[in-house]
């Protein structure tokens, strides 16, 4: 695993955004597996204002998330397609029909799980899987565990990531249960990954990650054994390196 140590959560952001600028600049019509959550927020503003100035062209580009929550309309505020849609989709020139979530709003999780399967093998493998990294050291939404979920799969959130993922919500009890997640196998299959990781509350799943025994019970720990994975991490996040 590669590591680049930045100072900040603004460094990381404009770093992420060259790395994701470089992919499409060499291939227009390239698959990003793309991330919720704080982590690339900030390469997704960075991203959207080259777009504006008319420096980056999305228009071939198609992309893949990791995992969507399970109860949510795409039209729910706290849905990962609300989020994508308002963080990125709406403010760059990508054409939505080529932008796949999977389908939150089926109440049948295995099959919007089996849907979604589908499509990553039609588009195929993304050439850039951003991840950001849950303080538990999940991925997408792959929960510590006892074994590598291979392909997309419905997950009962752990305790931790609903208190982490609580401040998106007015209640904790709207927080849903359950969600549909890319596999590690799904995540595995990227050309490259890109981990991005930012404060202290991430310093410890940062260590492990980087330096612990690869394991499900820290499933970020996998990306040790991908041949182009790069972590971008400011201070904070490798405090406890
Ligand atoms: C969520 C998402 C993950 C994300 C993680 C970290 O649970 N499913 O894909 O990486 O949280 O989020 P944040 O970047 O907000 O810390």
């Amino acid at each position: 695993m590669e590591l680049i140590r930045v100072k900040n959560y603004q460094e990381l952001s404009k770093k992420a955004a060259a790395i994701i600028t470089a992919h499409i600049t060499l291939k227009p019509n390239c698959v990003l597996g793309l991330a919720t959550g704080s982590s690339p927020l900030g390469a997704y503003e960075e991203l959207a204002a080259m777009c504006a100035k008319g420096e980056l062209d999305f228009s071939q580009v198609t992309t893949v998330n990791l995992d969507e929550y399970v109860g949510l309309d795409g039209s729910s505020q706290q849905s990962y397609r609300s989020f994508m849609n308002k963080n990125l989709f709406n403010k760059i020139n990508i054409s939505m029909d080529r932008t796949f979530i999977p389908d939150g709003k089926n109440e049948d999780c295995e099959e919007a799980c089996r849907e979604y399967e589908a499509i990553l093998e039609r588009v195929g493998p993304a050439d850039l899987q951003l991840l950001g990294i849950g303080v538990n050291g999940h991925i997408g939404f792959n929960e510590p565990a006892d074994y590598f979920p291979l392909k997309t799969h419905c997950v009962r959130l752990a305790h931790e990531t609903i208190q982490a993922n609580k401040r998106f919500f007015q209640k904790e009890e709207e927080v849903p249960k359950m969600a549909c997640s890319m596999g590690i196998g799904n995540i595995m299959s990227a050309r490259m990954i890109l981990l991005l990781a930012s404060g202290r509350g991430k310093a410890q799943a940062v260590a492990q990650m980087l330096s612990g025994p690869v394991t499900p019970r820290m499933p970020a720990s996998i990306l040790q054994f991908h041949p182009r994975a790069v972590v971008i991490a400011d201070e904070d996040a490798l405090s406890l390196l």
